[in-house]
């Protein structure tokens, strides 16, 4: 969806970012700043701050930055036209409908109408439940221990015997068959229109902001399927929702506990264990793991103790990882799932299990262990050969040693034995013991590589911040530095506006951020830029040096890469004397 950059720019300019944060957060005044508790990652001590200056916000803890539409889309996991709507909305800007493209405006329209369809529904639901034709669901779930307040809490419902119940309620709002196939609540043919669910306790199921994206269906008592759930929808995303997360993020846990069911989860926060999530009904995924990551560091993993809530935990355990979430794992046993767990021991003992719960990579390890026959040597030999193996997913020697330490520990192995294991294994596969030479060679050489591009674009980023911080430097790269020497192409973007906009009488930082709000990554590394701290530690000399480097780096690796991609001599000529104009450079300071 395309709008003029003046009114994303107008729009902006009248919602200012402390009074946009403060509606989310307890913000103090500190200096020219303002700070408060991270809302995007858990911490004690404020390391979030918002300036007015900037009209941005940073997060000194986990990088989280940008300006008053990230924060919203953030926050209330918004796209970008809806951040831009509401702002638009709060400073009362009218959006021209003419900039929207139509197929643009049917698609929020439609999307729109879905979710409200679906909280007339869940409403609808609720209320069959307390009817004497819902007396059936009221009494399964009653039967199941849930409360009143739960009941209402969940919005759990129940969905008629009749099999165009809904159906004909919505006809009867004057609904279009259209628009009601999109919600997925119905099916619709030439045969006839029928209701998806039918005689089965209903569970809404709400996305982070509590909005009605689907449903799941129980047949109460045995019956197939178990549970009946809404298809995908333009509303309603399995692999990026989790079921509880609306209720989860404002617990004031630092841990979220992870399940496999709706009714887990119920069960969990009537127990009063309101940080428990569920994926819906389908594997564990990377996008769930970054959407738990926003809230927190660590994960209870409370999979049901059977061999699928294993084979479901040893699958999630490296997805959670990858995003740099940390995991324990709950053991159950002898109770299948936490409904039942909770139900036969109570809440102490399970919060005494969350305590116990066992660091993810010794659960994988007892987990191979149940695959031998420890009387036996042979396969005993087959155990310590399997963890050392696992033990070489720690690339960090300390970390691995850690380990080596923990599982020589838990499972009685001699120490020494069990690094030199490893170590030797290490060898073999190419980790840097001898047999893994040549190996080593290649990685470090393509390190090295690395390592250089990492140079040059850590210098031009640093040179971007500096120009940025203090605008009178740009005196003094007049004519020795022009935006085309930033070469990384982000950089250059920004650079290109920098100085635009230094041209035009002063950077505007957040205003230079909405260019860039359409890609997560890069509008994270540009507010991280606008940010960075540039070592208030150095004296003045150090600081003039350090400019002085960083200006020649920039300009060096551009004349480099000019060079490489030169097509004629006359060009080889004029980066040979650019650069030799470079060695005399003197950059002052006066
Ligand atoms: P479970 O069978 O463990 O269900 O499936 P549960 O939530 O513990 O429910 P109760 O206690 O038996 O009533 C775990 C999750 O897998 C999905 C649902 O999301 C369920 O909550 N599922 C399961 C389905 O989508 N369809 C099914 O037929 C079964
Ligand atoms: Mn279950």
């Amino acid at each position: 969806m395309y709008y003029p950059d003046e009114l994303v720019e107008e729009i902006r300019s009248r919602n200012d970012i402390v009074d946009i944060v403060s509606g989310y957060v307890k913000l103090q005044k500190k200096g020219s700043s303002y700070f408060g508790l991270c809302p995007f990652h858990n911490e004690k001590t404020p390391s979030f701050s918002v300036s007015p200056d900037k009209q941005m916000y940073y997060c000194f803890g986990c990088g989280a930055g940008g300006n008053v539409f990230t924060f919203l889309m953030e926050y209330e996991n918004y796209t970008f036209s809806e951040a831009l709507r509401v702002l638009a909305d709060r400073a009362g800007v009218e959006l021209p409908r003419q900039d929207v493209s139509r197929e643009a405006r049917e698609q929020a329209d439609l999307k729109s109408a879905i979710l409200d369809i679906n909280k007339q529904a869940a409403n609808y639901f609720y209320y069959q439940l307390k009817q004497p034709g819902g007396r059936r669901g009221y009494e399964y779930l009653t039967g199941r221990k849930l409360s009143d307040e739960t009941i209402r809490r969940f919005g759990l419902g129940f969905a008629n015997k009749t099999g165009d119940d809904l159906y004909r309620y919505f006809k009867g709002k004057g609904y279009d068959d259209r628009i009601l196939k999109e919600t997925g609540l119905f099916s619709i043919s030439e045969k006839g229109a029928w209701d998806k669910f039918w005689n089965r306790v209903m569970f809404p199921i709400m996305d982070v902001n509590s909005r009605v994206i689907g449903f799941g269906g129980r047949v109460m008592g045995e019956g197939e399927p178990k549970y009946l759930n809404s298809p995908e929808t333009r509303v309603f995303d399995k692999s990026r929702n989790l079921y509880g997360l609306n209720y989860a993020r404002t617990s004031r846990e630092k841990y979220f506990l992870v399940c496999e069911g709706y009714m887990d989860v119920i069960a969990m926060h009537q127990a009063g264990f309101t940080n428990a999530v569920a994926s819906l009904g389908t594997a564990f995924t990377t996008q769930q793991a970054a959407l738990l990551k926003r809230y927190v560091n660590q994960v209870v993993l409370t999979y049901d103790s059977d061999g699928a809530g294993v084979r479901a935990a040893l699958r999630a355990i490296p997805i959670l990882k990858e995003v740099g979430i940390s995991c324990r794992v709950l053991n159950m046993r002898p109770y299948k799932d936490p409904d039942e767990f909770i139900k036969n021991l109570g809440a102490d003992e399970f919060r005494k299990r969350i305590g116990e719960a066992r660091n993810s990579f010794l659960f994988e390890i007892d987990v191979i262990k149940s695959g031998y026959e420890m009387e036996d040597p042979e396969q005993k030999t087959g155990f310590y050969n399997a963890v050392a193996k696992k033990l070489l997913e720690f690339p960090e020697p300390l970390e691995r040693d850690n380990y080596i330490q923990a599982v020589s520990r838990e499972y009685f192995i001699n120490y020494d034995d069990l690094k030199r294991l490893v170590n030797r294994m290490a060898g073999q596969v190419g980790f840097g013991g001898p047999a893994g030479g040549a190996q080593r060679y290649r990685e470090s050489s393509g390190k090295e590589k690395k390592e250089r591009e990492n140079g040059a674009r850590q210098s031009q980023k640093l040179l971007l911040t500096w120009l940025i911080e203090d605008p009178s430097l740009f005196d003094k790269i007049q004519g020795i530095v022009t935006p085309e020497d930033f070469r990384e192409e982000l950089y250059h973007e920004v650079a290109s506006m920098v100085f635009a906009a230094h041209e035009q009488g002063g950077v505007n930082p957040a205003q230079i951020l909405s260019h860039f709000i359409n890609d997560d990554e890069q509008y994270k590394e540009v507010a991280a830029l606008f940010h960075a701290g540039l070592g208030d530690s150095l004296s003045a000399e150090e600081r003039r040096k350090a400019f002085a480097e960083t200006v020649i780096k920039v300009r060096k690796n551009s004349l480099d890469e000019a060079s490489r991609t030169a097509s004629d001599i006359g060009q080889l000529q004029e980066i040979i004397k650019a650069r030799s104009a470079l060695k005399t450079l003197h950059i002052s300071f006066d």
